[in-house]
């Protein structure tokens, strides 16, 4: 434990910003062989310069993990997605409706993905997809919720997702989103923990570098879920960002919490831009 922290200290105190953007590999996304992807874009005006250009979290990843993601042979987190397609087709609940029953092929999702999380008038909230998901189980098909980051969620969400491979990220970040845009701001450059330190501390001023083995990417999440080889199925947005805050040995957030939410509100906005990628594949 106390080893841990140091190194993750010396990592850092080690690091020089100045030589991230020389770290990022020039390699292609193509998946397929045929859909080309935004990997690499100018960074959104909200971000006032903190960063130039925002990068995939792809271009961090060795070769052998890049490559699994160009190919939906390849691509592990299919099976989730496979999974998901027959969820979709399957009746549940008490008013004996299935998602295809209102939403006709899965097809019809296009484009959802990348406006996500998104406000909801009737509801007056901003919504993930997971929300969203459940919300139809309930009010619409007499069903039990799905668990926030169990496996038959997730793999919903690298179905839905999927429709929008390749559209770029465009979340909403003014007019009713504002307040939890702005609170899911504040929170990314809050430090926490014993190691002090904010998601900026490392997806901002060290991608690039390495910390410990792994090489820091900015922390987009334009790639999720990601199937990661570490557990070996796909992975939700809020399960990752608990990861992080944990390594940083504060107290973490819930996976649905109202500042995950936020959160993920916010770190999607500084992706606007880069395409969907999901399902991708990490370490
Ligand atoms: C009884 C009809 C019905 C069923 C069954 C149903 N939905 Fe929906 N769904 C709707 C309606 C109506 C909306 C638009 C609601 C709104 O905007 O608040 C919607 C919205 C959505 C959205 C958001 C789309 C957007 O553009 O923002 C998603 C995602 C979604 N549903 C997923 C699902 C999934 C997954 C299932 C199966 C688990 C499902 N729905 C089952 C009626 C249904
Ligand atoms: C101590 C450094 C550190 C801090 C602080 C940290 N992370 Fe991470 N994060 C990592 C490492 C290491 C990885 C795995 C390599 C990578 O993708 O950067 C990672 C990965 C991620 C990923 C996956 C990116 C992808 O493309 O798969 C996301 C998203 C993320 N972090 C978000 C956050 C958020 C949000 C915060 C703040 C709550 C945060 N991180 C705080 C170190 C950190």
């Amino acid at each position: 434990m106390k080893f841990k922290q140091m190194t993750a200290i010396a990592a850092l105190a080690l690091a020089l910003p100045t030589l991230s953007l020389a770290d990022a590999d020039d390699d292609k996304l193509v998946i397929n062989g045929e859909l080309e992807m935004v990997t690499k874009t100018a960074a959104p005006a909200h971000l006032d310069g903190a960063l130039s250009e925002v990068i995939s979290g792809w271009h961090f990843r060795d070769d052998d993990t890049q490559k699994m993601q160009m190919d939906d042979f390849d691509n592990a987190g299919m099976l989730g997605v496979e999974a998901a397609a027959e969820m979709w087709n399957a009746v549940d609940g008490s008013e004996g409706k299935s998602c295809a029953s209102c939403h006709g092929e899965a097809e019809s999702m296009k484009g959802v993905r990348a406006v996500y999380p998104k406000w909801n008038e009737a509801a007056g909230e901003v919504r993930t997809l997971e929300m969203q998901i459940n919300d139809c189980r309930t009010t619409r098909m007499g069903a039990e919720e799905l668990k926030y980051a169990g496996d038959e969620m997730t793999n919903m969400v690298g179905l839905i997702s999927l429709q929008s491979r390749g559209m770029p990220v465009n979340v909403a970040i003014d007019g009713p989103a504002q307040a939890t845009w702005e609170q899911g701001k504040e929170l990314y450059y809050t430090r926490t923990g014993q190691l002090d330190l904010s998601c900026a501390s490392c997806h901002e001023q060290n991608y690039g570098n390495m910390i410990r083995a792994d090489h820091l990417s900015q922390g987009q999440i334009n790639g999720f879920p990601a199937y990661r080889l570490k557990n070996a199925k796909l992975n939700g947005v809020h399960n990752r960002f608990k990861g992080c805050v944990r390594d940083t040995r504060a107290e973490t957030y819930k996976e649905g919490s109202p500042e995950f939410i936020a959160l993920e509100l916010y770190v999607a906005s500084r992706g606007n831009g880069l395409s969907v990628e999901g399902p991708s594949i990490r370490n």
